[in-house]
């Protein structure tokens, strides 16, 4: 017998193509696990609203139990009817526990039964990526405390800055990653008020106590309190989809510095050969493919958000079949991330930073700051400073010295006072351990950040 949920004003069968273009069956079975919880959950409403006895309760429960069971063991067959994943679960739960099955649905639609499963969904995989972020953030923090003093140049427009530590480099990323930490745990809190009960829009006329579903539904903190914005808001899918978007394009980011890093004009980290691959042709090569995946990544991070806003763009109240169209989207960011800060953690804890090469990129103009500064102490107003040394660093170019090898008498001839004591700014750990404000790239700051990283994360 076909077990179709809406079948009776219908003359006709659905043509085989509308199936194959309707049904969602093949991608939205990811949701068995909270379609089958929600039910339960349903089944205890309406057992409290006396629409069913408690031994139909427990039938229905039990039988809700074996297909979850058939779905977590891959035993679950699909057969040609099954339209989505409420319609296999209740065709299902028909076949195992016979017509009591048929009072399961009293009440309910599935729009409020898929924004439901949505919720529940979202939820979890907000907790999946909060963790994986957390393992990326782990494996930055170990290398910071390794390299709190490993000195290094900074980069701005990609032009060597000022001198930092390769420790502080790696907190910038720890930064980075525990806002998109924040903004999983914002989107996921607004994703927690629950549309079960709202009926297809309007609400339902059968006494079910929506409240007491927030107990046995313990996800949920409130109760939709309009059903027609219940069943047709989405907004926690875009939100987190515009989240994991953001973490994609930070994690491209990490991934182009380490492109760079660890090519041989860099040479700053050294790829474990773990996460790198050859070229077919050139037997020298090794390819940092990891990380230009992950940079790659971010495309389709992107292309899903906007693919679920243009869905929801324009759509009339209420429930449309376009929102359907939420799912792929969100599963593929899901699985995408997921994957991606696994890699993006596996790389960061195998890499290995190549302490002569970074100290090799110092050059003495790094310390041209260093040297205004030191005028400014002084007593030089800091625009003229700026000014005197920028003649400096153009001398040093036109006699292809380091500035460290400029003569004394062309320091004297910006600043007469200047004495040979002036040599002994040009040491670049001290000029790293000068920059001790709090935040600041100075070894023993970014010790404290990472002593505060350590408890913060160990949690
Ligand atoms: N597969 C549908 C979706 O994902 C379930 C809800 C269907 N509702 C309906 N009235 N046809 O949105």
């Amino acid at each position: 017998m076909e077990h179709k949920l809406w079948g009776g004003r219908f003359a006709e069968p659905t043509a085989a193509t509308m199936r194959r273009f309707n049904d969602s069956f093949r991608f939205d079975r990811r949701l068995a696990e909270v379609d089958i919880d929600g039910s339960i959950a349903w089944a205890g409403a309406l057992l409290e609203a006396g629409l069913i006895n408690r031994e139909e309760y427990e039938a229905l429960c039990q039988g809700l139990e074996l297909v979850r069971r058939e779905f977590a063991d891959g035993s679950f067959e699909a057969i040609e009817g099954d339209e989505d994943i409420h319609t296999a679960v209740e065709r299902r739960l028909h076949e195992l526990v016979g017509v009591v099955a048929l009072k399961l649905h009293t009440g309910r639609s599935r729009n409020d039964q898929v924004a439901t499963d949505m919720r529940l969904f979202a939820i979890s995989a907000g907790r999946q990526i909060d963790q994986r972020l957390l393992g990326l953030q782990l494996a930055l923090l170990t290398q910071a405390e390794a390299h709190a003093s490993t000195l290094m140049p900074g980069y701005t427009h990609l032009q060597r800055a000022q001198p930092i530590t390769f420790g502080h480099w790696c907190l910038a990323y720890v930064e980075m990653f525990e806002r998109d930490r924040q903004r999983v745990h914002e989107a996921t809190a607004r994703a927690r008020t629950l549309p079960l009960g709202a009926g297809a829009l309007a609400g339902n006329s059968l006494g079910i106590e929506r409240e007491r579903l927030t107990e046995a539904l313990d996800e949920f903190d409130a109760v939709a309190g309009n059903s027609l914005d219940a069943v047709s808001d989405r907004d926690y899918v875009a939100e987190l989809l515009f989240t994991f978007a953001l973490t994609g394009v930070h994690l491209s980011r990490l991934a182009e510095d380490l492109v760079l890093y660890s090519s041989a004009e860099f040479g700053f980290v050294e790829l474990a050969d773990a996460y790198s691959t050859g070229s077919s042709l050139m037997p020298q090569k090794k390819n940092p493919d990891s990380m230009e995946l992950l940079r790659g990544k971010s495309g389709r991070l992107v292309g899903n958000l906007v693919t679920l806003l243009t869905v929801l763009k324009g759509l009339p109240m209420t429930y449309n079949k376009d929102m359907q169209e939420d799912k792929e989207p969100f599963f593929d960011s899901l699985d995408t991330l997921d994957l991606s800060l696994e890699v993006a953690a596996a790389v960061v804890a195998t890499m290995e930073a190549r302490h002569e090469r970074m100290r090799a990129a110092l050059d003495d103009a790094m310390l041209a700051t260093d040297l205004a500064d030191d005028l400014v102490r002084r007593g030089v107003p800091f625009r003229e400073a700026h000014g005197k040394v920028g003649r400096l660093v153009r001398r040093a170019l036109e006699l292809h010295l380091p500035m460290r090898e400029l003569p004394l008498v062309e320091y004297q001839a910006v600043q007469p006072e200047l004495d040979h004591t002036v040599y002994s700014l040009f040491d670049m750990a001290q000029s790293v351990a000068r920059k001790d404000s709090l935040g600041g790239t100075a070894p023993d700051r970014v010790l404290e950040q990472c002593a505060r990283w350590r408890d913060l994360l160990d949690e």
